[in-house]
């Protein structure tokens, strides 16, 4: 897969589906970035896809008039090099100058790449994944640079992730090194991400680039509600199902920065990495630093091939391969069912009711623990509340397992409440200047994760409560940002440092747990999907997307989040109506066909259900659970929007294409309206389909189930005058298809 032109120092990364091609450039020795794209063959040379034009700049070398690597397209732009552009790495030098030239070296070819401890990163076998490392020197200093590139044998898909090494002596201070620059030509292209906040997360906007600056970033600690690290470009043209887009998605749950700087000659300088923003590490002898890993995805097949690529290469190539094929347990939650207010029996009764609809995991949420009764303490005080449980969680985990449940436990590790022994003992653990304001956030502080002692303590803590109780799932909470960073250790040189230390001690402590408890399920959340991110899949292979769980909201934070990460990995739940984030009010049914496209749980009081109501759930769980497999390893596609629109549809398909489910949902009923049909996609053409809805069956071809699609409105024909009247359904529709081949 990685074919190199000795001679002219070019470098072809192919597959089937694509070519990432870039060379040295002559006389400067940078490298210079030729084409990403759509496979191409194997040439010579590839003089064609080099531009040099002379253009009035600062030029590099004497006498030049078309050195100016203001004009080049690059895979490292560094400062003090005639490119006045963003650089991807920049470094102090001791006198203080910020001057560097990164020249080619050589380079290895390396077969397979690992699963990495410490820093989430994709992985594969020899026969899966090839790496090519470029390793560039400084002209200026000991420093070398390294680039690697991954290239995976059957997905259109590029990972870039960067090392330096200082083999001197002398100190640097990095100010930023990114993990991704990628120059690219535009093509008209528009640039679609996610954005939101709490209870409104993974809403899509689609925008014409500007000439300028577009950034996306976090300055919070965490990915956050706000931006995704994830954006794609597409042409204009570019819809769900055709057309070109490329994919960024950064495996990173910190700050991170994502950026389009589209040049005055139309080149766009694509960037993604740690937001340098408050970042800076000292680099001393002998020391190296990795950054973040980034992934490239091409699409010819529109936003759904770009989005199935990630899907699929992240299930196979990131996520937590001990659950990423197995059948997820049907859950219930108790927190919008109880909040802080229960106790044992109270626990048990939903327990047993639980139990008798079918579900199979009983997930105790915040509340458990010290004395929490609100949400004003106890955090980092990680011990049973006798009062509500006096059988502690060990009781109540054994009655539940012996009820037939699995038992669950929400956590919320990297917080401390100031009424805890953990506190007292230890006040600077607590991120934030002691001699300046530190703000509170929900009436918590973020302990200093990037302390290992730190680390260590909270995992003894969860470790007691995991190792005496039969515990198979964690929700791992987190719900407020870092906002005023400072350690109590990290000197004056290195507070720059805090932010990305704080996240390799979260990624240290899923470690930890998971090398102890390797068959534990974990959740991840921060009050909703404010750390929902690629990086933390590799440990938690689901996670919670939303507080927001209303129906309607949910349409859209879940085809936002699926823009990147499968259904396998998006936490979805039927909750309570009036519902507690917006107060509307929608049938069951619409909240479980929602849900069922994700992880599908609950998390209301079933108890107060009458017959009539927990009949019908039990038939969502079984429905849900025939269809699980299909949800979860199929091929998703979107097919109608929810941003602006009235109507949502999208359909799974089975890698075989013998299965599909299709969701329909309309916010809004009409009266007397026009009519309606759904064109489905990605089936077979020639194989006939037994199309289902609530058991009524149609034989339908793949081909015209594409073509003239599905009819949502109602066929009269031949039916007598009294079925000839209107139905009317009201507001919150949906509906759902099985379709299976005959
Ligand atoms: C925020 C989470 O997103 C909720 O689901 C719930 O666990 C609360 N925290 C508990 O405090």
């Amino acid at each position: 897969m990685i074919n190199i032109n000795e001679k002219n120092l070019e470098f072809h990364l192919k597959n089937e589906q694509i070519s990432y091609i870039f060379r040295v450039m002559e006389e400067t020795e940078i490298m210079e970035q030729l084409y990403f794209g759509a496979s191409i063959d194997e040439y010579d040379q590839y003089d064609f896809l080099i531009e040099r034009e002379s253009k009035p700049g600062n030029n590099q070398i004497e006498g030049s008039q078309i050195t100016n690597l203001d004009d080049i397209k690059q895979e490292l732009p560094v400062y003090g090099t005639t490119d006045f552009r963003q650089p991807a790495l920049e470094i102090v030098y001791p006198n203080g100058d910020r001057i560097s030239h990164f020249a080619y070296d050589r380079y290895e070819i390396r077969q397979g790449k690992m699963r990495l401890k410490g820093l989430p990163s994709t992985f594969g076998s020899s026969e899966d994944v090839e790496i090519l490392v470029i390793f560039l020197k400084d002209r200026y200093s000991d420093m070398e640079v390294e680039l690697h590139y991954a290239i995976y044998k059957d997905f259109p898909v590029i990972t870039r992730q960067n090392i330096i090494r200082n083999h001197g002596t002398t100190t640097y201070q990095l100010e930023s090194f990114l993990s991704l620059n990628l120059d690219m030509p535009n093509e008209n292209y528009e640039w679609l991400h996610l954005h939101g906040a709490w209870a409104r997360e993974a809403q899509l906007s689609r925008d014409k680039l500007i000439i300028g600056t577009q950034q996306i970033t976090s300055t919070r600690g965490a990915s956050s509600h706000m931006h995704n690290p994830f954006f794609a470009l597409a042409t204009p043209e570019t819809t769900e199902n055709q057309g070109r887009a490329y994919g960024f998605s950064l495996i990173y749950s910190g700050n991170f920065l994502a950026q389009i700087q589209l040049d005055t000659y139309d080149i766009a300088r694509i960037q993604l990495g740690i937001n340098p923003f408050q970042f800076s590490w000292e680099l001393a002898g002998n020391a190296s630093f990795t950054t973040p890993e980034a992934v490239m995805v091409y699409s010819e097949n529109g936003l759904n091939g770009m989005s199935q690529t990630f899907h699929n290469f992240y299930k196979e190539h990131l996520i937590n391969q001990k659950w990423v094929h197995k059948t997820r347990p049907v859950l219930i939650n108790n927190w919008e069912a109880t909040y802080f207010d229960f106790d044992e029996e109270k626990i048990l009764t939903i327990a047993s009711k639980a139990k008798d609809l079918g579900i199979d995991l009983f997930v105790l949420d915040d509340g458990w623990f010290g004395t929490r009764d609100t949400d004003d303490g106890s955090l980092g005080n990680w011990t049973p509340d006798l009062r509500k449980l006096p059988n502690g969680i060990t009781g109540l985990a054994e009655k539940i397992v012996d009820l037939g449940l699995q038992f669950g436990l929400w956590f919320e590790p990297e917080m401390v409440s100031v009424d805890t022994p953990l506190f007292s003992e230890h006040p600077d653990w607590r991120i934030g200047n002691p001699k300046k304001h530190i703000s509170h956030g929900r009436n918590q502080f973020v302990l200093d994760f990037s302390r290992p002692e730190v680390v260590e303590n909270i995992f003894e803590q969860m470790d007691k409560i995991l190792s005496t109780a039969p515990i198979s799932y964690i929700k791992w909470d987190m719900n407020r940002y870092i906002s005023e960073s400072f350690s109590a250790t990290l000197g004056r040189k290195n507070q720059g440092e805090l932010f990305h230390r704080y996240i390799l001690g979260v990624y240290a402590l899923y470690e930890k747990i998971l090398d102890k408890y390797p068959g534990l399920l974990i959740e991840s959340c921060a009050g909703g999907g404010g750390r929902f991110d690629s990086a933390l899949l590799y440990y938690a292979p689901q996670a919670w997307a939303s507080d927001d769980t209303d129906a309607v909201e949910r349409l859209r934070i879940q085809y936002g989040t699926s823009m990147v990460y499968p259904l396998s990995s998006i936490g979805s739940h039927v909750s309570e109506v009036p519902n507690h984030q917006v107060g509307r009010l929608t049938s069951l049914e619409m909240r479980a066909n929602v849900a069922m496209f994700g992880t599908f749980g609950y998390e209301l009081d079933i108890t107060h259900f009458d017959e009539a109501e927990s009949a019908e759930i039990r038939k969502q769980i079984k429905t849900f659970k025939n269809y699980q497999t299909l949800i979860h390893e199929g091929d998703f596609y979107r097919l109608k929007s929810p941003f602006g629109n009235n109507e949502t549809a999208w359909l799974v398909v089975s890698k075989d294409k013998k299965e599909a489910l299709v969701g329909w949902y309309q916010v809004l009923a009409k009266p007397n309206p026009a009519y309606q049909r759904l064109r489905l996609t990605g089936l077979a053409a020639e194989k006939t389909y037994i199309v289902n809805e609530d058991g009524q069956e149609t034989l339908r071809k793949g081909k015209d189930l594409m073509s003239a699609g599905v009819l949502l409105g109602e066929n009269l024909i031949n039916r007598s005058e009294g079925e000839q009247s209107h139905k009317r359904y009201g507001d919150f529709q949906s509906r759902l298809f099985y379709l299976s081949e005959k």
